[in-house]
């Protein structure tokens, strides 16, 4: 079992370092810390009373029992693995999945330990259409997840039906029971009706557990499962975060820092928050973050009542890609931030830097070192030339990436999520703002029963070419 560990350093955002006009005091710091031991405590408790089953899920035997007895009837009989679903029921397998297994993975079998994984969370004609040329000859090899807790979403109900129909018309009408496993609501819901009827293999979606907080549910475990993830060991990373992030004793709490800190520079005029992986490894867990904070904090209503109209607005970065894109604007324009990273200790891997061409002896610096320690300075540099304009930053600092590490970055920004909606008041868990769009795009597929909100749209869709230039 790992014993590595995710930290969170957070002195670049003292007064010590940064100056007392963007920096934390040791003053500020006590009173964020009541404020952040009243939240956990509140959170603590919305956990004992049943509100928040996500929190629970490091602790749940019968998901990866479902997904391991799922994962282990499928395995070796198929090439290709297509999760089809958006938002939640996507962003978190698409993160593991770069978080955890190589680069060329769908490429070089030899890198593969289970099918090829490809996650599809638009409607894009293009891209979809030219995954479909590619798939359709090899059909017979393919399994397709479908995960829709809902199972209305317009974008997974189209994949669906796309894929249903070729499922058909190529297999035969056994097909679905064999190439889909449908991710779902255990006993309501379009998708849960469509599966029990064609008698699809099924995983369940946990009772109250919001798409973007389901990772750790089988909604992000089959993927993981399938593709050669050591899924108890990501739980096992969550469970020992857990032991953290549930303490009352708010400076040994990492959720609790992260959220005061952040609670604290959105209320004082640093509304943005980057996070900047140094690790390609793990860009896809600032996606996942993006969704996370988003749709968890961008609030109108306090739980009051009062109109807040809350919330940070997640950047995801990537380094070092872009220090040559948007570091100038970091440095020198608005100190509106909060800066993120993330940053590996020790990678599983390295890569040695050739000598320096005869012709160019400038570059002997770079020669016989390596990559990671290129990476990692560069990440140190760029931190400093950011402290040095007197901008806030923390790191999440991983020990290594390992499943254990992942499972804890994951459970440390839900329950940091968890407090920061506590600090703002506001429900982190619904996402009323999400509706009208989907509702307006029904209309304007012509669903019935939308014929009056199609009316309010047409001005909309329509090009008033007084305008077009
Ligand atoms: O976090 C959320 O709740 C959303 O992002 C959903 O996951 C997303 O809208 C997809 O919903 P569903 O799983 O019902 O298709």
């Amino acid at each position: 079992m790992s014993q590595a560990k995710v930290n969170l350093y957070y002195k670049n955002v003292t007064a010590e370092v940064i100056g007392k006009e963007h920096g934390i005091t040791q003053q500020q710091f006590s009173q964020l810390a009541q404020a952040a031991a009243s939240a956990v405590d509140k959170v603590n408790r919305a956990r004992e009373e049943g509100k928040t089953p996500y929190r629970d899920l490091p602790y749940n035997t019968d998901y990866p029992k479902s997904v391991k007895a799922v994962a282990s009837e499928i395995e070796g009989r198929f090439e290709n693995f297509v999760v089809l679903g958006i938002g939640g029921s996507a962003l978190g397998n698409i993160a593991v999945q770069t978080a955890l297994n190589p680069y060329m993975y769908n490429l070089d079998p030899a890198q593969r330990k289970g099918p090829r994984l490809f996650v599809f969370d638009n409607v894009d004609p293009m891209q979809l259409g030219s995954f479909l040329d590619w798939i359709e000859p090899q059909l017979d090899k393919t399994i397709f997840n479908v995960i829709s807790k809902s199972g209305r979403t317009a974008e997974t109900a189209a994949q669906f039906q796309i894929i249903r129909a070729i499922l058909l018309e190529k297999l035969g009408s056994d097909a679905l029971k064999k190439h889909v496993v449908a991710t779902t609501d255990a006993n309501q819901g379009t998708l849960r009706t469509i599966a029990d009827q064609a008698g699809l293999r099924t995983l369940v979606v946990p009772d109250g557990v919001g798409g973007r907080f389901s990772v750790l549910s089988p909604v992000g475990l089959l993927s993981a499962a399938i593709c050669g993830v050591d899924i108890n060991q990501l739980l096992a990373g969550a469970a020992a975060m857990d032991e953290r992030v549930k303490s009352t004793d708010v400076m040994k709490n990492p959720a609790a820092i992260n959220a005061a800190i952040n609670w604290h520079y959105y209320n004082r005029g640093k509304p943005i928050s980057v996070m900047m992986p140094y690790s390609y490894a793990l860009k896809d867990l600032s996606d996942w973050y993006r969704q996370l904070w988003a749709e968890s904090l961008g609030k109108t209503n306090a739980v009051d009542g009062a109109k807040v109209f809350v919330g940070p607005t997640p950047v995801k970065a990537l380094g070092t890609t872009d220090q040559h894109s948007q570091v100038q604007l970091y440095r020198e324009g608005p100190n509106d931030k909060l800066f993120t990273f993330l940053q590996v200790k020790e990678f599983e891997r390295d890569v040695t830097i050739g000598p320096a061409p005869e012709t160019a002896p400038e570059l002997g610096y770079l020669a016989g070192t390596t990559m990671s320690k290129l990476l990692n300075s560069e990440k140190i540099a760029t931190e400093y030339a950011l402290l040095h304009d007197k901008r806030p930053c923390m790191t999440v600092l991983f020990d290594k990436i390992d499943a254990f590490t992942i499972g804890q970055f994951i459970y440390l920004f839900e329950v940091t999520t968890s407090i920061t909606g506590r600090l703002f008041n506001i429900n982190t868990y619904d996402q009323p703002a999400v509706e009208l769009g989907k509702e307006a795009t029904f209309a304007l597929m012509g669903r019935e029963g939308y014929e009056e909100l199609a009316g309010k749209i047409a001005p909309v869709a329509k090009i008033d070419p007084e305008f077009l230039v």
